[in-house]
């Protein structure tokens, strides 16, 4: 979709919240695609309405577009990545009581890795440090907007992190300062697929009311 197809203002603004989190599964085989910036804005600007401590407003978003300058964040995610996960992929791949639904999201975190560079926008969220540590708790709340903004917009995206194996050399490239380390990695593009609620267990199994009682404990 071009930047003169979409209404910019309207994307997004009718779709139903609770449906749209229910949905907003991690979408990783994207499209190259341009995205519009004024629509890079706008789930952005969700991202400006999280909570966080005093109000202060820690994040700052550096969305890069530029294809050598994907290219060279997604070679050192990919060798990042590998490391992290590779082992592990390996050892579930060849397991056959391996849960398929991990199984499925493991390919999708490895094809996500293998093809960062086509992916058309490369979202850091990144923010300032207190009392010298990096403050990824105070981004989640914008970092999660952004995401359910891109599901009501109609954009794929995932959170990932393992870019930060090679932080400083990477927020050295995005020109961030020492103080204010990224934290996370949203690629973003139109999806290739559909958004759809993904694998979870039942909130039965997660809600406790009082008090919380371990499996097979009695009442
Ligand atoms: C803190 C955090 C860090 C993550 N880092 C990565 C990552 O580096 N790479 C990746 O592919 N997935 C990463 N994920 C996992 C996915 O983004 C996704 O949430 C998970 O696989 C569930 O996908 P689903 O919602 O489609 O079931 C991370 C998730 C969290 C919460």
């Amino acid at each position: 979709m071009s930047a003169s197809e979409i209404d910019i203002e309207r994307i997004g603004e009718d779709v139903p919240l609770l449906e749209a989190i229910r949905t907003a599964r991690a979408i990783r085989r994207l499209r190259p695609d341009p995205v519009p910036k004024a629509l890079i804005r706008k789930v952005c600007e969700a991202g400006t309405y999280a909570p966080s401590g005093g109000n202060r407003q820690p994040w700052i978003f550096v969305a890069v577009t530029e294809p050598g300058r994907r290219a060279w964040i997604a070679e050192r995610y990919r060798k990042a990545f590998r490391a992290y996960i590779g082992p592990a992929f390996e050892r579930a791949e060849a397991d056959p009581e391996f849960p398929p639904a991990s199984l499925r999201n493991m390919r999708g975190a490895l094809h996500l890795a293998e093809h960062l560079h086509e992916a058309p926008v490369h979202l850091f969220v990144a923010g300032w440090k207190r009392r010298a540590e990096p403050q990824l708790q105070a981004l989640f709340p914008a970092i999660q907007n952004i995401l359910l903004a891109c599901r009501a917009v109609g954009l794929g995206a995932s959170l990932t992190t393992a870019h930060r194996s090679f932080g400083a050399e990477i927020d050295a490239y995005l020109g961030l300062p020492e103080k204010t380390p990224s934290c996370a990695l949203l690629p973003i593009g139109w999806p290739q697929g559909r958004y759809g609620r993904p694998p979870r267990a039942s909130v039965d199994e997660k809600l406790f009311f009082e008090r919380y009682a371990e499996a097979g404990d009695a009442d």
